[in-house]
């Protein structure tokens, strides 16, 4: 098979009206289907007739007016937010949405395979091709294959045309609208290997001397005539060295229309472990041979050979290690591009968490990307995959065969989630029976991992869904009592599955329900003054109060504290115009550290560390008492100011130290001490007038390949380099060279624009700016402009492999 991304180069419109093709039809068709204003319901691509669909689908209709974009592609995410749009979607609209494409296909003996790949596309996609209507997907996250084989116009143009309606939302937060992942045009025989039907699981023994890697395909004959299939199995150390190889055939033809299944298994000596420190893929290889010898299908599929369990009363094993599941749940969006996540972001994200010291992340609530998959198999981020919709449904029960079939061969993943928070059937009979549905399509393709579902409030009562989980998911420490619900679920592992909901705006230090924003100190207190709308999260906890009960209890897996980096929509505790993002993060949207992700930080990881907070520029505060927060995990603090001692304070563990400091200008330094010696020091300076911006790639270089991205990091700082804490300038971003500006984001959870630049203001100092490769090579320089200040510039050189 060959599998070509063709990502580039669709064109695009945004419908404004639903009627508004129905000026492409003929006389004929009005008088045959009525005018749509008189008789709604008749969207002006109608389909009664195979190969003939109208409107848009149509493939003489005429789309040079149409924008043109290439995907990944988020439309809501670049309209400004607008108050009549969805709370729960940041504000910003949502619409029927068309994507058209021409597609040229070589020239074939006809029986080939043509088959497009949507890895996600929000939502409701009905897809045609050359006037036929050939494909319909309710789930915006699950992606989905179209085989048009039979319209395929071979060695000749092919017309794709989508239409989406990102009205129906499937959420209660940001979701994006469009074709906001990757699409790929795969082309075979018609004697081919299921790519979803491929399947690996290895098994290592006790000693872990040797590991069985057990295999599974799915051979199917799509074309007219009886035929032999011989299948190679090939098997590469992470070296890339092959060391095993394994011939299997099947015994009788596999008749026209026919498909099998073809296990084999094979044996690795002295494997190496994936784990989470060191993340080592094997890699198999599946060659499916027609009788002359021939290649007709070749599968690449990376694996880990790795072993994990949970158990009742110590938790999580992974490699026969215990583990604590250090856990963000999250959103999957990210500033600027919403939800159509370069991979190069992707990846981006899961290193800014594993840094903050994140073991484990849970994909709320819906299927992840292939790349994100991709991306926690290289970087050592265990999973929890989760499914959209609960209900058994046959479109839910084929989300839920698409989820598992795409994602079981990823070592990263740990357990299927099946639903969260399903208040109105947790406890029934109803959720009960339904669990078991969606459970039984989860064993027939996958019996390593466990299911598991998020209770909301009542962990302890058992009834309905708890009867059927693998593995508990208490949400909310305010809602139960895990230590009563363990007692009375003596058997049933039990994770935090959701926690904490603590919200803070980065570099705030008061709760200001005016300006809409909360204050960094983890106190977890109501925001004063906030109307009955507004919703402060009773149910949550301080990350200190949360994470003192995990860790000390040994039957606790871990927790996925909600959540790790900021998402939009589902704006807490505010909920109203113009707060169009979340302020649960421990990072802002950018992924900008927030104070408390140096709580997680400290207590996550082993490698010393001490923060203070807040900065310590507060003109015309002097002498004031300021309020001084302390995180580290060494033995004790001390806090200087100016030089002068204030004081030692022993660290309480899992927990912080305060001082109340009178301001007064120049240097504020805490040293962190083990066993009597200093371990790590942090300084917050007084800074004077802001002097000069301050450029930095997260990446040193950028492939020339169209679809790579760079980040840069704005932070504006004084003459002497300190940051400027409260710097709002606005900047203007340009650049030179082979790419351009896709989004611009300031991490504000109030910024209320559009998010596709050039133009953002720093938020408490800094800002974002990501570009996309043109594909040409050649060297970037990124310019960053506010007026009266000296003009800022980074460079980032374009390397094929980088
Ligand atoms: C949970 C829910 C999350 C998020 C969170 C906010 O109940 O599962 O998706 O809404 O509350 O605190």
């Amino acid at each position: 098979m060959t599998r070509t991304n063709i990502d580039r180069d669709w064109r695009f419109h945004a419908e404004k009206k639903a009627t508004e093709y129905q000026v492409h039809w003929t006389r004929k068709e009005r008088a045959l289907f009525g005018d749509i204003e008189e008789t709604g319901g008749i969207d002006g691509i109608m389909w009664s007739k195979a190969g003939r669909s109208l409107g848009p689908a149509n493939p003489d209709f005429d789309d040079t007016a149409w924008e043109r974009i290439d995907l990944p592609h988020d439309w809501s995410i670049a309209q400004a937010p607008t108050p009549s749009a969805p709370e729960r979607n940041g504000f910003s609209p949502l619409k029927v949405l068309w994507y058209r494409k021409r597609l040229a296909l070589p020239a074939h003996d006809e029986a080939g395979r043509a088959v497009l790949c949507f890895d996600g596309a929000y939502r409701q996609a009905t897809v045609f091709i050359n006037g036929h209507l050939v494909h319909s997907h309710e789930s915006g996250y699950i992606g989905f294959r179209v085989d048009f084989s039979d319209v395929a116009e071979w060695g000749g143009e092919n017309t794709v045309a989508v239409r989406l309606d990102a009205r129906r939302k499937e959420g209660w937060f940001y979701e994006g609208a469009g074709i906001y992942r990757h699409v790929w045009l795969e082309l075979s025989q018609p004697v081919y290997l299921r790519p979803d039907g491929f399947f690996v699981q290895t098994d290592v023994d006790a000693d872990g001397a040797q590991a069985r890697v057990r295999v599974e395909a799915e051979v199917v004959n799509d074309g007219t005539e009886a035929t032999d299939a011989t299948l190679v199995l090939g098997l590469d150390a992470p070296d890339g060295d092959r060391i095993r190889q394994t011939r299997l055939s099947l015994s009788t033809a596999l008749v026209a229309g026919d498909r099998r299944r073809i296990e084999g298994e094979m044996l690795v000596e002295a494997p190496r472990r994936w784990d989470i420190d060191n993340p080592v893929l094997y890699r198999l290889t599946a060659t499916l041979q027609a009788p002359d010898g021939a290649e007709e299908d070749r599968l690449d599929v990376p694996f880990g050979i790795r072993s994990f369990r949970f158990d009742p009363d110590q938790g999580f094993f992974l490699n026969g290690r215990r583990l604590k599941l250090k856990g963000v749940g999250n959103h999957m969006d990210h500033t600027g591009v919403g939800m159509a996540v370069p991979d190069r972001l992707q990846e981006y994200r899961i290193t800014l968490l594993k840094e903050m010291g994140v073991n484990a992340y849970r994909c709320g609530h819906n299927p992840p990307a292939p790349e994100f998959l991709d991306a926690c198999d290289r970087l050592g981020m265990l999973v929890m995959d989760e499914n959209r919709i609960f209900g058994s449904s046959p479109e839910v029960l084929g989300q839920v065969e698409a989820l598992v079939r795409r994602d079981r061969n990823h070592p990263c993943v740990v357990m299927w989630s099946l639903g969260n928070e399903e208040m109105a059937v947790q406890f029934s009979d109803a959720g009960e029976r339904i669990l078991r549905r969606m459970k039984r399509v989860v064993r027939r393709l996958d019996t390593t991992r466990p299911v598991i579902m998020s209770i909301n409030g009542g962990w302890g009562r058992p009834t309905g869904i708890i009867r059927e989980l693998d593995l508990l998911g208490a949400n909310y420490l305010n809602l139960g009592d895990v230590d009563e619900c363990h007692r009375q679920h003596a058997r049933l592992p039990f994770i935090l599955a959701e926690a904490c909901s603590h919200v803070c705006t980065r570099g705030e230090y008061e709760d200001s329900a005016e300006r809409n924003v909360v204050q960094a100190y983890d106190r977890h207190v109501p925001v004063e003054g906030l109307t009955e709308e507004c919703i402060w999260p009773r149910w949550g906890r301080s990350a200190e109060d949360m994470w003192k009960v995990v860790a000390e209890r040994d039957f606790i897996a871990g927790v996925f504290t909600w959540v790790g980096i900021d998402h939009r929509g589902e704006s807490t505790p505010f909920n109203r115009w113009p707060c169009t993002g979340c302020n649960f993060g421990a990072m802002d949207a950018c992924g900008f550290p927030k104070d408390v992700y140096y709580y997680y930080r400290a207590w996550w990881r082993d490698e010393p560390l001490v923060h203070i907070f807040p900065h310590w520029t507060w003109p015309g505060r002097e002498g004031d008492p300021v309020e001084i927060w302390c995180y580290s995990n060494g033995d004790e603090a001390e806090l200087f100011l100016n030089d002068r001692s204030l004081g030692t304070q022993a660290v309480p563990r899992y927990g912080h130290v305060e001082w109340a400091v009178p301001y007064e200008p120049g240097c504020l330094r805490a040293e962190t001490r083990r066993a009597g010696q200093v371990v790590a020091t942090c300084e917050r300076r007084t800074a004077g007038p802001p002097a000069a911006l301050h450029l930095a790639s997260a990446y040193p270089s950028l492939r020339p390949d169209g679809s790579d991205i760079a980040i840069i990091n704005a932070e504006m700082r004084d003459a002497a380099g300190v940051p400027v804490p409260d710097a709002d300038h606005r900047i203007r971003f340009s650049v030179e060279g082979p790419a351009r500006v896709i989004g611009v984001g300031n991490g504000d959870p109030r910024n209320a624009e559009a998010l596709c630049g050039p133009d953002v203001a720093l938020f408490h100092g800094l800002a974002q700016v990501i570009l996309r490769s043109t594909g040409a090579p050649g060297r970037l320089v990124v310019h960053a402009l506010i007026d009266g200040m000296p003009d800022a510039k980074v460079c980032v050189d374009t390397i094929a492999e980088r």
